[in-house]
Parts: C-alpha cells; sequence; structure tokens
C-alpha cells in the first residue's frame, strides 16, 4: 500500500451531519463536513488521550459543532485542517498550544466520491486522480457503484488488466472458456504518463440485451483496460455501432487483505431509466463474477 496518492474514501452521499469512520490503508480516519458541506479527512486518534474522533457508540457518538469535529472524550475540537480550536478544561481564555494539532488529509469530491489524499506532498507535486471525462459528459449517463473484494487490490488491478481472464470469467464478454480455438489476441500496449494499457478485440458472445443491438449484431468488440497510478484503472468497451461503455474504477485499499471499490460507469447509449437499471445490475453480476474469483485467489 503506497501514502501520497488520491484514494476514495465514500460516497458523498455517505457523508451526511454526522462523522463517519472510514478505514483506509490499515488506518483508520474520521471524515466530517463542515457548514460548508466540505468533506474533511482527520486521522482518527484524537492526540489528547486517543478518542476516536468518529465514536458511534451505542451511548456516545462523535458530533460536528460549527466548522469542528469535537472528540467525545473530553470534548477537544479540532477544524479540518486539524487545529485544535477549544480545550474545555483549559478554560475559555487557555492559549491554545501549537502542537494541539491532529494530521489532516486533503480533499476533493469527484464523480459522487469523496477523495482524500493520504500522505504529505505539496498541493502541486500531488498525482492525479484517474479522469472520467464522460461522467460530465451531455449524452453519456452515469452509474455509481460500490463493492467489496475481500482480497488485496493489487489483485483487483491485475484482474483489471488481465486479458485472458475475460474468457473464462465473464460469460458475456466470452464464451465461458468453451472455444477451443480461442486465445489470447495480441495486444496494442498504451504507455502513459500514470499507466500502462491496451485495447485489443474480443470474439463477443453479445449483449444479453436485445436493446444493445450493437452488441448482438457485431461479433468482434473492441475493448481493453488500462491502470493508473497504484490503485485506479480504466475500462473501455467498445461493442461496435457507436455504443460506448467506459469505466473508470477507484479501488480503496481498506487494508492488506480487503478491498473497496469504486465504479463509475459511463455509456453512451440506453440512457433511460429502464436501461439504467438493467446495464446497473448487468454491473453487478459482472462484478460478482470477479469477486468469485478474486475471494478465492
Ligand atoms: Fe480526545 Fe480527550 S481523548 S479530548
Amino acid at each position: 500500500m503506497f501514502i501520497n496518492f488520491w484514494y476514495p474514501a465514500c460516497l458523498s452521499d455517505e457523508l451526511g451531519d454526522a462523522p463517519m469512520k472510514v478505514r483506509m490503508l490499515g488506518c483508520d480516519f474520521a471524515l466530517f463536513r463542515d457548514s460548508h458541506g466540505k468533506a474533511n479527512c482527520l486521522s482518527d486518534v484524537c492526540i489528547h488521550r486517543g478518542g476516536s474522533l468518529s465514536c458511534k457508540g451505542e451511548q456516545i457518538k462523535s458530533q460536528v459543532i460549527d466548522d469542528n469535529i469535537q472528540c467525545p472524550y473530553h470534548g477537544w475540537q479540532f477544524n479540518g485542517d486539524g487545529l485544535c480550536k477549544k480545550i474545555p478544561s483549559q478554560g475559555p481564555d487557555a492559549k491554545i498550544p501549537e502542537r494541539a494539532r491532529i494530521d489532516a488529509y486533503p480533499t476533493q469530491e469527484k464523480y459522487g466520491i469523496v477523495f482524500a489524499f493520504l500522505g504529505d506532498l505539496p498541493e502541486d507535486e500531488r498525482p492525479p486522480i484517474l479522469e472520467a471525462p464522460e461522467a460530465d459528459m451531455e449524452g453519456w449517463g452515469v452509474i455509481l457503484q460500490t463493492y467489496m473484494l475481500e482480497t488485496g487490490y493489487r489483485r483487483s488491478i491485475e484482474n483489471a488488466i488481465d486479458p485472458a481472464h475475460n474468457e473464462f470469467v465473464h460469460p458475456t464478454h466470452g464464451f465461458s472458456g468453451k472455444d477451443p480455438n480461442y486465445f489470447v489476441p495480441k495486444l496494442d500496449l498504451i504507455e502513459e504518463e500514470w499507466g500502462v494499457g491496451f485495447m485489443t478485440k474480443y470474439s463477443s458472445s453479445g449483449s444479453p440485451s436485445k436493446d444493445v443491438q450493437a452488441m448482438k449484431d457485431n461479433p468482434v468488440t473492441t475493448a481493453g483496460s488500462g491502470t493508473f497510478g497504484p490503485s485506479q484503472f480504466w475500462t473501455k468497451i467498445q461493442p461496435g455501432g457507436r455504443f460506448k461503455m467506459h469505466q473508470y474504477v477507484y479501488d480503496l485499499p481498506v487494508d492488506e487483505f480487503t478491498t473497496r471499490v469504486f465504479l463509475v460507469s459511463t455509456r453512451n447509449t440506453g440512457l433511460n431509466e429502464e436501461m439504467h437499471n438493467f446495464i446497473a445490475e448487468r454491473n453487478k453480476v459482472v462484478a460478482q463474477q470477479d469477486i468469485d474469483i478474486l475471494n478465492a485467489v
């Protein structure tokens, strides 16, 4: 697991008025929104006596007061930069020591996801987040989904750029390994600043939906994927006609053996509600096929 990269901490919708605990890279963090709705990310260990800033016990819960998160143990308050703003036991006129601060991590929200930069690089040296340009384009529909893997994120990334598994793991992409003449096609590698990928042509068994006629009519699908940084990747599926599905995936290494996957799935056809729901269900099926394989590796 690497520091100094952006990681998807949670869905924007998951972070409401109450603080939220998120485990990333094997450490606990407290996320909270200030009075302007800005998401903030602090270490979840209070520098006073180790209280959990995101405590959500049966009786005791931490809370946000104005722009600060309040430790539920002795009421110290910290702002989004991690600076201590109040120590109740010191009285109203006490000078708060400069050292009374907690590690804070930059955040930004894109594509319905709260990203946290887990590291200490200055802003102009931080690697970028994988762009999902179609998510903001007219004529494209977006589906945002997450799922869990009981394996480290490296398995997920390997799987994403592994063209040999499609034929066997995803029946809608291939022939379930039943084609005796199947061999992995030649790959055209794409080398980019933050990763490497490929596009190639697969034999396609066709879409399960009669609505995606291009997939049914075309026996060859152009598709590929590529990495971006240590834990993000893209997948492009272009079955023919004008139909394109471009997906952007942000893996959160929860710890060494657990990964939460954030999928931003875009497509330029099938934008009505029925197809939205259909594709969301298909995405779940395809994800479950990968989950079945990866959890058992
Ligand atoms: Fe947080 Fe005391 S442990 S205020």
